[in-house]
């Protein structure tokens, strides 16, 4: 593409006009020529935060490297006393005075808490979604953060892998809409309520092999482009200010130091104008991948295009040296400097450098009613219910309710993952709202039943303050025998810990745990009615629990208003809508398991109970998973008429005809019936979440355009190969359940 083209495109992708440009240029370029060179490379360090005992530089190496210009931000600290003691050493005693950048892993809210993203996913809302980032944006900014390590949009096939529930899923499309939702919310138009967006991890860290956080990864780069890839590259088009590499080698070079990655994709080839930060210390780790010592990938990061060193101390040690030696150029530490000194601008720090030290904030804009209300109903709208035989949610308020396991009576736990400003002791427990709510109408009784996992090293690690008490096995089956002997209806609160899964929480088995089987083995025994909502940070394997289980919900960990959501959704207040983003195996053997597979040769037989000879299969489970992608249940039901087609419009009528309003999300697959390279199975390529009352329909149309037929070819070029392709419109990914129509795009209707 022409370098002028790119520069109009790169302007149109960042916020700013073509005069606030100019006017951005001007300020940085004389800045820059005040600027020593240790100062610009100053620019390129990010340490981590601490919180300081005084004011005074000499008592806080954090401090001095500030007030000496040697500090570009700081990570994971925030409190308004604590960041203007750190902004004053900055803006007041270094030379300069040029402002520090404070970033935080603000990844699913800040006090209020939505829950996991995995989950946020499952809503299918982008509205909600983008309105979650915007609140998230909002207190954090009243806490003096300016900068947030999200959005996560790295596409994982792989459930074993324990950050699958830091992301969007498995599918590309989705991931890119939810990438470029989360980017608006979090950044607007750069007001003191918002933060600017850090991409990660790019790239395609998601692929670890084997599911094992941190793993080699090895692609093809027209798997990279066409299934990896898009939610980088829509995110990068919304404008993200900043992107993150990923631990995690990218053909053989380390993402922080791979250039073709940085620069030839990300900046030449997408547009994109914003600053590259690394993973913590992942300049450190390039020795490890076996390509040289701290100078060398200090070196090798800088030219391949990386602008900030998060925590290696790389950069700030080694740079300046480099420089003498011309292993660098000041053109090197120039485009650096300039690309953070521009994300400090476009984030106002120089016209106020206080400008998200507000003290009065903090007690107006966090943790408020409002935000609590707005995270209840998002939560609610993330549930996914798998199985309701017999309708037996939702729940009537009446009676007597067993509440059982070890997440019943467990507010910290349900927060879920990484958030790090959660305050975790003040969450209601579900005991707590249950009785609470259901006073008048019912008796709730409770008992922990079983211990997470009987593996001792798994229940340490999710540490004291989240692991719900460890006892005996024997004393806990007794409670919960009792409890449930005298209980009209059972609800069995359990699954995974919230740290089981995660950075570094990778699990080789999927299963439930033991102690938790046995527990509801137990229960079963009993012949009551028995509801298991279970908790989760991944697909897990549910097959013993369909089979013996009348219902199933799975509620992720669904954050600060947990307790209040899941009761809202069990008694009916809230019809369940959520549906996976992420398929569900049988087995764990079966994973990666991914929907928008390529065909086989060998395809097994649709019909085929289990194993054929010499087919693309396993001798013991079918390829299905056990539930798909985009599946989920209702309370109400709905029916999808056949599709009409009329030119690139597709219209079918869904309608509601069971007994509750209740939203619906409609999805549009396509399948490139012949290409000049194998294409996947299906792709998503649209959906709409619509609201339908109770016998009520309504026609969905989606317009077929270009983009959703073309893919990259073997040059990796962007095309559209005239031919059939199959449109498929339905609940869910299931062939079963898909309506199906052929599209013809011939040379003339190819424009
Ligand atoms: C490591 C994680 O991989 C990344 O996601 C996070 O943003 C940084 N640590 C900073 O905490």
């Amino acid at each position: 593409m022409h370098k002028s083209a790119i520069t109009i495109i790169a302007l149109l992708f960042s916020s700013l006009t073509l005069t606030a440009q100019e006017d951005m240029d001007k300020y940085v370029s004389a800045l820059m020529e005040k600027m020593t060179v240790e100062e610009k490379i100053g620019q390129l360090n990010l340490m981590p935060g601490t919180s300081f005992t005084t004011g005074e530089p000499k008592d806080n190496p954090l401090l001095q490297m500030a007030a000496e210009g040697k500090l570009g931000a700081v990570l994971n600290m925030s409190g308004e006393k604590n960041l203007k003691i750190l902004q004053d050493a900055a803006t007041r005693q270094s030379r300069l005075g040029i402002p520090v950048m404070v970033g935080m892993d603000v990844i699913h809210g800040y006090e209020t808490v939505f829950p996991i993203p995995l989950a946020m996913s499952c809503s299918w809302d982008m509205e909600a979604i983008e309105q979650s980032t915007r609140i998230a944006a909002k207190e954090a900014t009243a806490d003096g953060i300016c900068w947030t390590f999200s959005p996560m949009v790295d596409i994982a096939l792989d459930a074993r892998w324990g950050r699958i529930a830091e992301g969007s899923g498995e599918d590309p499309f989705l991931g890119s809409c939810i990438a470029q939702a989360m980017v608006r919310g979090y950044q607007g138009n750069f007001s003191k309520q918002n933060l600017m967006a850090c991409v990660k991890h790019y790239a395609l860290y998601g692929a670890a092999e084997a599911g094992r956080d941190y793993n080699t990864v090895d692609m093809s780069r027209i798997r990279m482009f066409n299934q990896f890839m898009p939610p980088y590259k829509a995110a990068a088009e919304a404008g993200a200010g900043s992107f993150m590499t990923s631990f995690n080698i990218v053909e053989y070079v380390p993402a922080t130091t791979n250039r073709w990655l940085l620069d030839d994709v990300l900046r030449k080839e997408w547009g994109w104008n914003g600053f590259v930060v690394t993973d913590y210390g992942s300049i450190d780790e390039v020795a490890a991948h076996g390509l040289g010592n701290l100078t060398k990938a200090s070196v090798m990061a800088l030219k391949a295009g990386t602008d900030m060193d998060m925590c290696s101390g790389g950069f700030i040690k080694t740079l300046s040296q480099s420089l003498s030696d011309g292993s660098i150029s000041m053109e090197d530490i120039d485009t650096a400097c300039r690309r953070v000194l521009e994300a400090k601008y476009k984030l106002g720090l120089f016209k106020d450098p206080y400008r998200f030290l507000d003290a009065k904030r903090r007690a107006t804009d966090i943790y408020t009613p409002e935000h609590r209300r707005f995270a209840r109903q998002m939560a609610t709208k993330t549930f996914v219910l798998l199985k309701n035989e017999g309708n037996i949610l939702p729940l009537k308020p009446q009676g007597r309710i067993a509440l059982i396991g070890p997440m019943a009576d467990n507010g910290a736990n349900m927060v879920g993952t990484w958030a790090p400003m959660a305050k975790r002791s003040r969450v209601a427990t579900l005991k707590e709202t249950m009785k609470q709510r259901l006073k008048d109408n019912a008796q709730v009784d409770y008992a922990q039943g079983c211990n997470f996992t009987s593996d001792p090293v798994l229940q340490a690690d999710g540490g004291a303050w989240i692991a719900a008490p460890w006892k005996n096995a024997d004393t806990l089956m007794a409670e919960a025998i009792s409890v449930a002997e005298r209980a009209d209806v059972i609800v069995c609160a359990m699954g995974e810990e919230s740290e089981m899964s995660g950075e570094s929480h990778c699990r080789a088995s999927l299963e439930m745990f033991d102690a938790q089987q046995h527990l509801i083995e137990q229960l079963l025994k009993l012949g009551k009615p028995i509801v298991l909502l279970n908790f989760a940070g991944r697909p897990t394997v549910m097959t013993w629990e369909q089979s013996h289980i009348p219902a199933i919900m799975n509620v992720w960990f669904p954050g600060s208003e947990a307790s209040d959501a899941i009761c809202d959704v069990l008694f009916g207040e809230a019809v369940p809508s959520g549906k996976l983003t992420v398929s569900m195996p049988q087995a764990t053997g079966q994973e990666p398991l991914y929907y928008n597979q390529l065909p086989t040769g060998r395809p097994m037989g649709e019909n085929a109970q289990r194993f054929c000879l010499y087919k693309s299969n396993y001798l013991d489970v079918r390829n299905d998973p056990l539930y798909p992608f985009g599946y989920g249940l209702s309370y109400t039901t709905f029916a999808y008429s056949d599709i009409t087609l009329e030119g690139r419009t597709a219209t079918i009528r869904v309608s509601n005809t069971g007994d509750y309003d209740a939203d619906e999300i409609v999805q549009l697959y396509i399948h490139d019936v012949e290409a000049s390279i194998s294409r996947p199975v299906k792709e998503l390529k649209g959906f709409r979440r619509i609201h339908l009352a109770k016998g009520e329909s309504t026609e969905v149309s989606f317009t077929i355009t270009d983009d959703m037929l073309k893919f990259y070819n073997q040059q990796l070029d962007y095309v559209l190969e005239p031919g059939d392709f199959e449109i498929m419109i339905g609940p869910d990914s299931n062939l079963k359940n898909l309506k199906k129509t052929i599209l013809s795009i011939t040379d003339d209707t190819n424009q």
